[in-house]
């Protein structure tokens, strides 16, 4: 097991601890998400929003690879057929290697994207990327969802069902809630990835997060990567921050 050791802060954390870890780039402008990344020791993964990349473009995905870091576009396309294939090229192109989608888009627009990821990938040389199914927003609740949507089925259900569409369209992961990890984990095993937001580490403020969960546990849930925000982006020290993160997954 390769170790990072590091000068300035308590922790050293192995190198597939922070493979694991997606530090989200939200909330900051261009220049400042660039210093960010290229301050926090170790760091390898970082995702880029709606927000930064209305900004910023995508330029700053070839940025972010330029200083050796692997990039999650979380656009979250929903859209025609053809268009989340064009979508989905585009971004496989740049060298994105995790790519949301919505699972609503249904099954034609999730295989149409996949299948378009693959070739953007290979026009420009580079590994395919996976795409993740996003199910139901966690802003949404079930009355609401019924009430504006006539939508009457409870959103566990749901989830499961928008992630069993997705891996049988050939879709690779899911975003999920680290509380869905382990129900969305039985129906689909390994290698379909579960990524999960809402994850606060010791110490760190919940926020507005409402159902969080610890790194650790929420990887022995099923979790393949876990996206961690505010509780490194708003640390002090941030490397520190990261590192502690890392060691807390104690693998
Ligand atoms: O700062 P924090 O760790 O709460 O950030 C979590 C990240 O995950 C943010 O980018 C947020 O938009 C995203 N996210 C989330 N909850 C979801 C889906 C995405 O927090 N259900």
């Amino acid at each position: 097991m390769r170790v990072v050791r590091r000068r300035r802060v308590a922790c050293s954390f192995s190198a597939e601890s922070a493979e694991r870890i997606i530090v989200a780039l939200d909330g900051m402008a261009p220049d400042q998400a660039l210093a960010f990344s290229a301050q926090v020791e170790g760091l390898r993964w970082v995702k880029v929003g709606l927000e930064l990349f209305v900004q910023a473009g995508p330029e700053v995905v070839a940025q972010l690879r330029d200083q050796g870091l692997r990039v999650f576009l979380d656009l979250k396309f929903h859209d025609i057929p053809a268009t989340m294939a064009g979508a989905c090229r585009r971004a496989a192109a740049l060298g994105a290697e995790l790519i949301t989608v919505h699972a609503c888009a249904g099954s034609e627009g999730l295989q149409a994207a996949q299948a378009a990821a693959v070739e953007g990938a290979e026009s420009t040389g580079q590994q395919s990327p996976t795409l993740l199914a996003v199910s139901v927003l966690t802003s949404w609740e079930e009355q609401r969802l019924q009430r504006e949507l006539a939508i009457s089925q409870g959103i566990a259900a749901r989830v499961s069902a928008l992630a069993q569409l997705s891996a049988t369209a050939g879709i690779g992961g899911c975003v999920c809630s680290p509380w869905e990890a382990a129900v969305l984990r039985a129906q689909q095993p390994e290698p379909f990835a579960l990524i999960t937001p809402g994850i606060r580490p010791k110490g760190a403020a919940v926020g507005d997060q409402a159902r969080v969960m610890g790194p650790a546990e929420a990887i022995a849930a099923g979790a393949s990567q876990l996206v961690i925000g505010r509780p490194v982006t708003k640390a002090e020290d941030p490397s520190d921050a990261f590192a502690r993160c890392c060691a807390e997954l104690r693998i």
